[in-house]
């Protein structure tokens, strides 16, 4: 059985204050969630605030993003033993807004999940189309290959440890979100993908939707057979809805 997921994906957000209140309401309310995991992926600079609320609830402790690199000179740069050094137990790699904005290619992101998964991280590894691609019927093969570099470059049983997450670069903060049937898809595909390396991975893997989820779709979308819970942005900013989101992921 796959235990749902919700994770939210704070993204360049937040203050000191605005993160202690925001903290407050999802502690308190991830309590009353059952048959889900919850998680928060804040900015670097929050990690260890958020970890002194986080500690001895059922709340979970991510990253944005990692160096590939163990340690060394590489100013301004953040290494996977710094992240699980300061609580993370996730750490998301291959956000499209990494992938167009930093350059992360396929081959940059392959060497961040392995560089993750070597000090202990799960890796949230996205994946998605743009709109372009999606118009010219190459989401797939677009799908595809992202996950076969890292499939290839770490192995299959590297998926025993690891999350993945389908997020339609054209439904990212826009406010339009692929229908329940269109994530399905894509889901369903890429647990095939994986089943063609290992039956037995494929069907534990977690697949998580992302892009604009809302309160208002979460449950639509997560009743999919192949959608096990969300990558949250502009909605896991706000208390409430983050956790409507959690409690839609319990089924
Ligand atoms: P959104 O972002 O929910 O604001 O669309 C999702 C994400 O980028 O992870």
């Amino acid at each position: 059985m796959r235990t749902p997921l919700v994770a939210g994906n704070w993204k360049m957000n937040g203050t000191q204050a605005s993160v202690a209140e925001l903290m407050q309401g999802i502690t308190q309310g991830a309590g009353n969630i059952d048959g889900a995991d919850v998680l928060v992926c804040p900015s670097f600079v929050f990690l260890s605030q958020v970890r002194t609320v986080t500690d001895g609830t059922s709340v979970a402790l991510g990253a944005q993003d990692l160096y590939a690199e163990e340690g060394g000179a590489f100013t301004g740069e953040i290494s996977g033993s710094m992240l699980a050094d300061a609580g993370c137990e996730y750490v998301i790699v291959g956000h499209s807004e990494r992938r167009a904005l930093t350059g992360d290619s396929d081959s940059l992101v392959a060497a961040k999940f392995s560089a993750a998964q070597k000090v202990g991280l799960t890796p949230i590894l996205c994946v998605g189309e743009s709109l372009e691609e999606r118009k010219s019927d190459t989401t797939l093969a677009v799908i595809g290959r992202q996950f076969s570099t890292v499939a290839d470059a770490v192995g299959i049983e590297a998926f025993r440890n690891a999350v993945v997450a389908y997020e339609p670069v054209w439904a990212i903060g826009t406010g339009e979100t692929a229908t329940p049937d269109q994530a399905q898809e894509v889901h369903s595909a890429l647990r095939g993908m994986a089943a063609k390396r290992s039956a037995k991975i494929a069907a534990d893997l977690r697949l998580l939707y992302g892009g604009s989820v809302k309160a208002a779709n979460a449950a639509d979308l997560f009743s999919m057979a192949d959608i096990d819970g969300g990558l949250i942005g502009g909605a896991s900013l706000d208390t409430n809805e983050f956790l409507s989101i959690c409690e839609a992921a319990t089924g």
